[in-house]
């Protein structure tokens, strides 16, 4: 039996676990395609470096052209990072007529819609499951088991190190700076972290998400995004204090004439399932309208959890080689240009903290500046300060649902006041 001959492109810590898996079930991955898979050359930068014990250190390479032009190879597998070279190799690997499989979600948010037409026109696979949720099959249960159905929204956690983050420093009381070395050192940060904690990487998988759920080809650079340093240890005691903890989520709607997408932290309530996705771990809830809520959980990074989606891919596209049908996969996947909703035109309840110095009148200024807008205030917490003598306070207002371009016109009206002491704390309420 001829093995299906993979070329590897990266071997960190996916490219690792990629190996790990193929090594530890070789037998059975085997089996299930009627070949062995065989990973014959391995690209990387550092011939030094230490790797993973199972995998044969001949095999490595820093020269794109031994992997890239070597005929033989059926597969390739990018787990790189980054958009070049990656995109290139892709590119190259696709033209050659070789399917792909891919984790690198930000390769995808910027070039994923012309990738799958290049795919499509060249008859091959371009397959990318550990790109969204690490371990989960979100990415397969919109392209095989909900394909059937119109999905109407889907909501999630989706970056693995900002949902660690968030629950060390708030169960555990860890430091944002130590709670994020911490999530490098498991594996579950990109190599530039910057674009875990600052949304980017939620952003890029959102976009992915959209590809699949609605269709829509989105530039990742327009989907608004925030991300979670500026949450502060006193933020997850106000939401704990409200009966809410702070996630840091991905959200989509297919609003019909366009779509909403947006990534930041959020309210969620604490007796929601969302809630108590802790750690790692990832979640993402999806509504169909036939189906209705569903939601998907598990490990959303690190090493094997996400070997465990790119090897899958690997088997399929493996499968559909043999098997004379390479490239049905992705002639599934349509997507065309759709408008994307603006934030002002988002309607929800917010969590408004504001620094201010106790002094009499703060509150109704504050008050005054929201109801002039329009917003109106549900509840309201006061923290710090005493007797009125001008200390500062914390100031914890929640509002009634409101246009989010209300909120944004009462707070502009604070800052240019003399009442807040510094920027305001602006964080949606996710219902
Ligand atoms: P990583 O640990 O930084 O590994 C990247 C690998 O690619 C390394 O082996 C590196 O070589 C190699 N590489 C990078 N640029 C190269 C270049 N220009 N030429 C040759 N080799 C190059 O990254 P990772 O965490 O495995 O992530 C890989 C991809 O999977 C990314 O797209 C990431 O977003 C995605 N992903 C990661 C996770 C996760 O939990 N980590 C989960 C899902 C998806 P050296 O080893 O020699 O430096
Ligand atoms: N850095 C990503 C995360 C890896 O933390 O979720 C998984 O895509």
């Amino acid at each position: 039996m001829n093995p299906i001959r993979i070329g590897l492109l990266g071997c960190g810590t996916v490219g690792g676990g990629v190996v790990q898996l193929l090594r530890a079930n070789a037998d059975y991955l085997a089996q299930s395609v009627g070949a062995p898979l065989e990973v014959v050359s391995v690209l990387i930068r550092d011939t030094e470096k230490e790797r993973v014990p199972d995998l044969d250190r001949a095999r490595l390479t820093t020269d794109p052209e031994a992997v890239l032009g070597d005929p033989s190879i059926d597969v390739f597998v990018e787990v790189m990072g980054g958009v070049n070279p990656a995109r290139g190799y892709v590119e190259r690997a696709i033209d050659t007529r070789r399917s792909v499989v891919t984790a690198n979600k930000m390769l995808l948010a910027m070039h994923g819609a012309a990738l799958v037409e290049r795919a499509v026109s060249k008859g091959v696979d371009l397959a990318f499951e550990g790109s969204v949720g690490g371990g989960i099959p979100v990415v397969r249960v919109l392209r095989e088991a909900l394909a059937s159905d119109w999905i109407v929204s889907l909501e999630g956690i989706v970056n693995g190190t900002c949902n660690y983050v968030l629950t060390r420093m708030r169960t555990d009381g860890l430091g944002f700076d130590e709670a994020v070395r911490e999530a490098q050192a498991k594996g579950y940060a990109e190599a530039d972290p910057g674009l875990d904690v600052d949304g980017h990487d939620a952003a890029h998988k959102l976009v992915v998400l959209a590809m699949l759920a609605f269709g829509a080809r989105v530039e990742a650079g327009r989907v608004p995004t925030e991300g979670i340093r500026a949450i502060e240890p006193i933020d997850h005691r106000f939401a704990e204090r409200f009966g809410f903890v702070i996630k840091h989520l991905a959200i989509g709607r297919d609003r019909g004439e366009g779509v909403e997408l947006r990534v930041h932290p959020a309210l969620v309530r604490r007796d929601t399932q969302l809630a108590n996705v802790n750690g790692v771990l990832n979640a993402i809830a999806l509504e169909g309208r036939a189906l209705g809520p569903t939601l998907l959980s598990g490990r959303g990074a690190g090493d094997l959890p996400t070997a465990v989606s790119v090897v899958a891919d690997v088997l399929d596209v493996a499968r559909a080689r043999r098997n004379g049908f390479a490239g049905l996969a992705t002639r599934g996947i349509q997507v065309k240009e759709r408008p994307l909703t603006s934030l002002d035109d988002v309607r929800g309840r917010y969590y408004l903290r504001f620094q201010v110095h106790d002094r009499p009148g703060v509150l109704a200024q504050l008050a005054g500046a929201l109801g002039d807008a329009g917003v109106s205030i549900e509840q309201m917490v006061q923290e710090g300060g005493g007797g009125g003598t001008g200390q500062p306070v914390q100031i914890v207002l929640l509002t009634h649902e409101t246009l989010e371009r209300d909120v944004r016109r009462a707070l502009e009206a604070i800052a240019v006041s003399s009442v807040a002491a510094s920027v305001p704390r602006l964080l949606r309420i996710q219902e």
